[in-house]
Parts: C-alpha cells; sequence; structure tokens
C-alpha cells in the first residue's frame, strides 16, 4: 500500500524549495535549554516554510527561510475577513533518534477540506507532507527526545491579497512553523472537567464547525473564558438540536457498558485524526463503534443510570483525556472512571513514539 493510495495528487513532482539559513539560529546550548522545558507553543524553532499561491501562478516560490516576522499589507484580506485555515501535527523522536511523523496524509488531506470550505487553494497532500520534511531537514535537532515530549508542527494558510472586497483572494500564503512540545500532563494524566455551554454555540449546521479556521477557535473563546470562571478545564459544544458536537479542541468519546464505543458525529465537527485512530484501535480489540447524534440527555441519563462507563476527549495537543466532570449552570455530574481510555492512549502514544509495532502503517519518517 503506498501512503497515499488513491490521491489525486500521487505522483506529483517535488516542489524545489530555496533553502536560505538562519545566521542567527539559536546556540545548540540555548536549544537544548529551551527543550529541557518546552512548555507549548512558546518557543519556535530556526526556520520557517513559505509557499504562495496567486491565481495566476499557482503554487509558486516554495522556500524554507529563516523564523520571523510576516510583512502583511493593512488591507490584507485575512485580518478583515479571516480567511484562514490551520493544521496541527507532531513529530516523534525514536529511541533510534529518527523522527518520525503520524498520519500526515489524514492532516494534508483534512487541510485541503477546510481550504474549500473557506474558498482557499487546496495545496496537493504530496508538496504538504514535502514542506513537513523540509523543515525537519533544517530543523531536526528542535525536536525534543525527552518522554512525551514531541515537536509540534503548525501549517497554516492566509488570505494575503491587499483588498477590501468581500470575495475569496487572489493571492493566499501557505506557512508551516514548528514549536517543541513538553509532556501536556506532568504527573500523570488527569481526568479534566467540563463546562457546558448553553449560550454560546461553536458551529451551525451549513457553518464552518468541519473546517479548522480560525474563526471557530475565536468564538470559543468567550465560553472557555465561561468555563475557567466556572473552574472548569474545557468547555463542551451543544448543536440546535441539544446534541453533543465537541470540545474547543478535542473530539469527544462515550463508553457504554457493553464495550459499544459511540462518538458524535456531524458535519459541524471537526473530524479528529486522534478520535479515527483510537476508534480503530478500539476495533482492532473487538469493540464496537458508532459514529451517531449524542444528545445531552442521553449521556446525563447514561451516566446516571450507568449505561456509560467511561467518558473521554482528544486530540493531538493531550491525546487522550479522561472526562471526569461534567459541569452545568445548575447540575454537577461526576463521570465514571474507567481504564480504557488510558490503556487506548498507552497504545498509540507507543505507536507514535515506535515502541510498539505500526500495524496500520501510519507512521512517516521525515528525517530520511
Ligand atoms: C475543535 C477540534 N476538535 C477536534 C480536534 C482533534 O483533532 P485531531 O485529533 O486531528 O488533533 C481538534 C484539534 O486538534 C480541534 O481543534
Amino acid at each position: 500500500m503506498t501512503l497515499l493510495e488513491n490521491d489525486p495528487d500521487a505522483g506529483l513532482e517535488p516542489l524545489e524549495f530555496t533553502v536560505t539559513r538562519n545566521l542567527a539560529a539559536a546556540p545548540a546550548a540555548r536549544r537544548d535549554e529551551i527543550l529541557a522545558n518546552p512548555g507549548f507553543g512558546t518557543h519556535f524553532t530556526d526556520h520557517m516554510v513559505d509557499i504562495c499561491w496567486s491565481v495566476r501562478g499557482g503554487w509558486h516560490r516554495p522556500r524554507v527561510q529563516p523564523y520571523g516576522p510576516i510583512t502583511l499589507d493593512p488591507a490584507a484580506a485575512v485580518l478583515h475577513y479571516g480567511q484562514e485555515i490551520f493544521e496541527g501535527i507532531k513529530a516523534y523522536r525514536h529511541a533510534d533518534g529518527s523522527v518520525h511523523t503520524f498520519r500526515p496524509d489524514q492532516n494534508g488531506r483534512r487541510l485541503q477540506r477546510s481550504a474549500r470550505r473557506l474558498a482557499l487553494p487546496e495545496l496537493p497532500v504530496e508538496w504538504f507532507i514535502q514542506s513537513l520534511r523540509e523543515l525537519i531537514a533544517v530543523d531536526g535537532d528542535w525536536v525534543p527526545s525527552g518522554a512525551d515530549q514531541s515537536l509540534y508542527l503548525r501549517p497554516f494558510m492566509f488570505a494575503k491579497e491587499a483588498f477590501l472586497g468581500v470575495r475569496p483572494a487572489n493571492k493566499v500564503a501557505y506557512y508551516l512553523i514548528a514549536s517543541p512540545a513538553g509532556a501536556y500532563f506532568t504527573g500523570g494524566v488527569k481526568p479534566v472537567s467540563i463546562w457546558l455551554s448553553e449560550d454560546y454555540a461553536r458551529a451551525g449546521k451549513g457553518g464552518t464547525g468541519a473546517a479548522k479556521t480560525g474563526g471557530n477557535y475565536a468564538s470559543s473563546l468567550l465560553p472557555q473564558a465561561e468555563a475557567y470562571e466556572n473552574e472548569c478545564d474545557q468547555v463542551v459544544f451543544l448543536d440546535q438540536d441539544r446534541n453533543v458536537e465537541e470540545l474547543g479542541g478535542m473530539n469527544v468519546v462515550f463508553v457504554y457498558k457493553d464495550g459499544t464505543i459511540v462518538t458524535p458525529q456531524s458535519d459541524s465537527i471537526l473530524e479528529g485524526i486522534t478520535r479515527d485512530s483510537i476508534l480503530q484501535l478500539a476495533r482492532d480489540r473487538g469493540h464496537k463503534v458508532e459514529g451517531r447524534a449524542v444528545s445531552l440527555d442521553e449521556w446525563r441519563q447514561g451516566v446516571a443510570s450507568g449505561d456509560i462507563v467511561e467518558v473521554f476527549a482528544c486530540g493531538t495537543a493531550a491525546v487522550v483525556t479522561p472526562i471526569g466532570v461534567l459541569k452545568g449552570r445548575d447540575f454537577f455530574d461526576e463521570q465514571p472512571v474507567g481504564e480504557l481510555a488510558l490503556s487506548l492512549r498507552e497504545e498509540l502514544t507507543d505507536i507514535q513514539y515506535g515502541r510498539r509495532e505500526d500495524k496500520h502503517g501510519w507512521l512517516v519518517r521525515l528525517d530520511a
């Protein structure tokens, strides 16, 4: 099986990147200091990838250049109408020093789906994966080797044409930056508490919920602040029929007492690659898996009756996180704690870090 089987872009010629080395790259001692305690999203590697797109020229001028500020015209469409999409994917260092990423074809395809919804051009998946390799070729030393550490890769694309009319931009930029990431949980995985957002929705029917676009995250910030005010870690959103959608940045999964695993499915939810992988691992273990609507009532009644035995959230950043509490304006439901979330988490991270056989061919080596 080839990686990009059935991909219309398979067989494209690779892009020819111009590489400009960063003469002010962090000295090795400074880099090691950062990698010893990287946190999340605050430190960046020495380089970034940049590819231009225009209606006339298509994708052109692929570059690897020193990481640094981007110059934008104040009329750039992204600053006014939010025509922007992004991805999140990690690079993992294996015990033998090699660097791998996980299912990049899936992120590449999701970036294309997001692009379609936001009227942006689709970057071929092969070139998306090539951009990851190009960055690792110059910044591979930034992939940390500590337990549960990774290099978080952030591809993004935005409308840079200077034009205030409301229409898809004729000039677009694709960038890739990278940020070393520490273990999400220090001292073991802890269950999270979830605030039910009753006043604010994340997405609507026919909206942009399934796309990874900045506006979805901008609209989640106020409800997320409400979650903090109510002493909760994360917020969960409902749709217009009071079905469960997802958290601000993670999908939700329910485990029933007969072993069936159920996850909300609709065209307003981001299709998580972690969720897809976890559900495949569960199927491999013989679990029945269903993607369907799950109402808030089904969740609350299922927990109260003992039909639901575990609830967890999943996404690239935190991998799998048990949900310990669901809190609303007038209720506080403790959630049942089980073993499945953590055992699936361990299986998935073992594959990602090369500690267990990769039966599905999910890993792609980036440094060779
Ligand atoms: C809104 C939202 N849902 C779900 C996910 C999980 O997706 P994935 O597993 O591909 O990271 C993410 C983030 O990454 C997200 O931002």
